[in-house]
Parts: structure tokens; C-alpha cells; sequence
């Protein structure tokens, strides 16, 4: 069914053991991610693997966020692979969260939308 942001706010309760809207943690800082180049928060030092993955392109829309949440390591390396870019799709992302539920990625990337 549709995205929900007032229920993708307690969806990344979840995220919050990691990530804030406005600062780094373990996780880079959320706030304004949607839009943004991936591995681009200010001041976070990223994987390699996150990192080229910006470089090779990879923007987060609320879309890819979807796609991404189930297996981020999947994702970020089959980005790379279709962009050409395999040997670039080095490592594992430190991000080793995973989120199955489909309706609760499409809410959280909602209310990720929503955080500036
Ligand atoms: C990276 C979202 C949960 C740790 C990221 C990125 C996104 C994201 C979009 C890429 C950011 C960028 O390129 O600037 C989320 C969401 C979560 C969640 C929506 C909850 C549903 C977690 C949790 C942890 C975590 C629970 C820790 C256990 C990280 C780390 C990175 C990251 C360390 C950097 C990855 C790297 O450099 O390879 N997350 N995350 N995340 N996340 Fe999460």
C-alpha cells in the first residue's frame, strides 16, 4: 500500500541505534539524505564500497532506498556491476543492518524524505 511517514517514524526507531537525522554516529547522518550523492555526509568516513558507489553515480531516492535496505552489501555491489564498475565493488558496507519488510522500507524512506 502506500508509504506512510508517520509510521516510517517509528520504523527508524530501528535506525537509531546507528543513524541521527543530524549527526554522525556509527552510521553517517540521515538528514537530507534523500537527494543526496551517496557517501557524501559531512565528515563520516565511509567504506569503500559506499563511497565508489557515489562516485559511480549512486543518488538516494526513496526508491533505491527500498531496494537497498534487504541486503545493502547486494545492493551497492550489483550498483557498481551494472554500472561497469565491478573491480570498484571492493569489501563489504559497514552498514550490516538489514530490513525485509517491504512496507515498512517504503515508510521509513518516506519519512526519510521528510528529514532535512
Ligand atoms: C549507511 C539507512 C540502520 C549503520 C546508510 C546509508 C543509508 C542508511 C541510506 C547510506 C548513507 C550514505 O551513503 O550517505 C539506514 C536506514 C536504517 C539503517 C533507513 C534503518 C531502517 C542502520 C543500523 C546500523 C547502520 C541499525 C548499525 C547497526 C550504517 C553504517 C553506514 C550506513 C555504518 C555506513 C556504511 C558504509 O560506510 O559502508 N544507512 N540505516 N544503519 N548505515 Fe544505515
Amino acid at each position: 500500500s502506500a508509504q506512510d511517514a508517520a509510521k516510517g517514524e517509528a520504523v527508524f526507531k530501528q535506525c537509531m541505534t546507528c543513524h541521527r537525522a543530524d549527526k554522525n554516529m556509527v552510521g553517517p547522518a540521515l538528514g537530507g539524505a534523500v537527494g543526496r550523492k551517496a557517501g557524501t555526509a559531512a565528515g563520516f568516513t565511509y567504506s569503500p564500497l559506499n563511497h565508489n558507489s557515489g562516485e559511480a553515480g549512486l543518488v538516494w531516492t526513496q526508491e533505491n532506498i527500498v531496494a537497498y535496505l534487504p541486503d545493502p552489501n547486494a545492493f551497492l555491489k550489483k550498483f557498481l556491476t551494472d554500472k561497469g564498475q565491478a573491480d570498484k565493488a571492493v569489501g563489504s558496507t559497514k552498514m550490516t543492518f538489514k530490513l525485509a519488510n517491504e512496507q515498512q522500507r517504503k515508510d521509513v524512506a518516506a519519512y526519510l524524505a521528510t528529514l532535512k
